[in-house]
């Protein structure tokens, strides 16, 4: 790898499998810009169901709040009616086309962690590190209630139909040449320092002899706690 090139590191799996928290903290010690993909399609969810089109759009990303048409609409974006809409927008081929094609611009000469369903596979198939989070459905639901309220039984109903409508495009499958983190029973921080060791080993393959050593920090590496997923 030249010293130039951005590095790039991918995160992948399904609904509730700690993307996004293990995604923020990695991008946090590694210096990276952290990109939500899933906030842009609830983005784009949002903007159709106020009669926008997808012509009509300009989409921004600042720090992790998503500005649509200049709008800082970020607080509209997470909640139940939301999670269904992105899911079967998500579904419409140029819908993806103009949202890969963003994502890709908003990796260019970036060191970057993107986290979504594709990135691995299809955003961002160079990316240096590429790694996809499993969990069982109950665990998922475990920490989406205590995220987001409710009973874990209503959520785990939920998490499952979610599931079911983001099984196409291979939106839950890993890449081939993923690593896979199983993370239940696992706390944030042991997720987050297995992703770390995984982008350490990618990255000392990549590098010539000596430039990252066994056990130094990444650039931009620092320490810290953080509670459960
Ligand atoms: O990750 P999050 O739950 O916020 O994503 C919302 C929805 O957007 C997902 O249910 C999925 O259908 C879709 N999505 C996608 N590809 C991505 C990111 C999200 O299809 N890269």
């Amino acid at each position: 790898m030249s010293a130039a090139k951005a590095i790039w590191i991918a995160i992948d799996g399904p609904a509730g499998s700690g993307k996004t928290t293990v995604g923020r903290l990695l991008a946090r010690r590694l210096g990276f810009q952290f990109i939500n993909t899933g906030s842009m399609y609830r983005a784009v969810a949002w903007g159709l169901c106020q009669g926008l089109t997808l012509e009509g759009m300009e989409l921004d990303l600042a720090d992790e709040r998503v500005l649509l048409n200049g709008e800082d609409v970020t607080p509209n974006l997470y909640n139940e009616e939301v999670d269904l809409r992105a899911s079967e927008i998500a579904r419409d081929p140029s819908v993806r086309a103009f949202l890969i094609e963003k994502q890709r611009q908003l990796a260019q000469g970036r060191n970057v962690v993107m986290e979504g369903r594709d990135i691995g596979r299809v955003v961002l198939p160079e990316a240096e590190v590429k790694i996809f989070l499993e969990a069982s459905l109950e665990e998922r639901a475990r920490r989406r209630a205590r995220e987001r309220g409710g009973s874990r039984e209503e959520v785990e109903q939920e998490l499952a139909e979610r599931d079911a409508r983001d099984h196409d495009f291979g939106r839950l499958d890993p890449a081939p040449d993923a690593i896979i983190i199983a993370t239940d029973g696992l706390s944030v921080e042991e997720v987050v320092a297995r992703a770390l060791a995984a982008v350490r080993e990618a990255l000392e393959k990549d590098e010539p002899a000596g430039k990252t050593s066994e056990g130094s920090p990444l650039p931009g590496e620092r320490g810290g706690r953080c509670a459960r997923l």
